[in-house]
């Protein structure tokens, strides 16, 4: 049997580790050029109907390290363009007998949906403002990877929670996991039902910060803000950029991250992007492997 990966919010703990441990492991033999599992008689649909880079490329690496082979559709060339229904486009890649689907989309709850009718695996590639689940385990392990551990640590996501699954899927993930969450950001910018996330809410950034061993910042989501809730891009900056300065307050071996695109200059300084702390570059890379792993998981069920 296999399984989806759609949302960390209801998957139990012991799968997260297992997805952990299948992404830590791939990623040793991919980098000591041993065999990895062969799984080339499995054909994916990349539906990718939001713009994506960084993602959709890291599926197809993902996919080709596994010897997959992968077909790309976006939105603007599927028929979708022509009117057909998610549930229909579904269908048909159903019947045309692909083995599983990634798929980004701008509704929440889209990869339920999709799952729903495909009858084989889907991966959350990120729906909406709902999650982004391998973002999380990407992150998740990157932060293993440099202070050996979760459980116990002081995580703060500062910015634009209320908008971002990337928010989302590591709040569940890392406070499943043992972290202390905190989410950080001006009221505006975070949900107004704080309840339904797990994590405590700061809007000041100095206490939001205070100690913490890993700082993730998150991109404004501009596109998906109604209403002038961001008062302007300079005021952010000035109260929740992530920078030297600001950081003195976290702890002295912080980490700091962001799943990308970044604005430079907003959400995060040069210094900050560039410099030793940052652990932004690990987090692209362990996303291609945390998908290997995803992959692995789906289909072995
Ligand atoms: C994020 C996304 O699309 O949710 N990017 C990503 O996948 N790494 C974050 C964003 O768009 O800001």
């Amino acid at each position: 049997m296999s399984r989806s990966l759609l949302a960390i919010r209801t998957l139990p703990v012991a799968d997260i580790e297992s997805l952990l441990e299948l992404g830590a492991d791939l990623k040793a033999r991919v980098l000591e050029g041993r065999g990895t599992p062969d799984m080339s008689r499995k054909v994916m649909g990349l539906l990718f109907f939001e713009n994506s880079t960084r993602t959709r490329v890291s599926f197809e690496q993902a996919a080709g390290y596994l010897g997959m082979r992968s077909s790309n559709f976006a939105s603007s060339a599927s028929s979708m363009s022509k009117g057909e229904t998610l549930k229909d486009t579904v269908l048909t890649l159903r019947h045309e007998r692909l083995d599983g689907l990634v798929m980004r989309h701008s509704s929440s709850g889209a990869a339920v949906l999709a799952a729903r009718h495909f009858g084989g695996p889907v991966l959350n590639a990120g729906d909406g403002q709902h999650e982004h689940p391998t973002q999380a385990l990407a992150d998740a392990l990157t932060i293993r990877e440099r202070l050996g551990r979760i459980e116990g640590l002081k995580i703060a996501i500062v910015g634009d929670v209320a908008h971002s699954r990337v928010a989302r899927s590591n709040a569940w993930l890392l406070s499943k996991l043992g972290a202390e969450v905190r989410l950080v950001g001006p009221p505006t910018l975070l949900p107004n039902q704080a309840a339904m996330l797990p994590g405590a809410i700061h809007y000041d950034f100095s206490t939001g910060v205070e100690g913490a061993d890993v700082v993730m910042a998150l991109r404004l989501q501009r596109e998906r803000m109604e209403g002038g809730v961001l008062g302007s891009v300079r005021e952010y900056a000035s109260g929740y950029q992530i920078n030297e300065t600001n950081l003195r307050s976290a702890a002295r071996h912080c980490v700091v991250m962001h799943p990308g695109p970044i604005n430079r200059g907003v959400e995060l300084d040069d210094e900050s992007a560039d410099g030793p702390r940052s652990a932004i570059a690990d987090q692209v890379t362990n996303g291609v492997f945390v998908r290997m792993g995803a992959y692995v998981w789906c289909f072995e069920g």
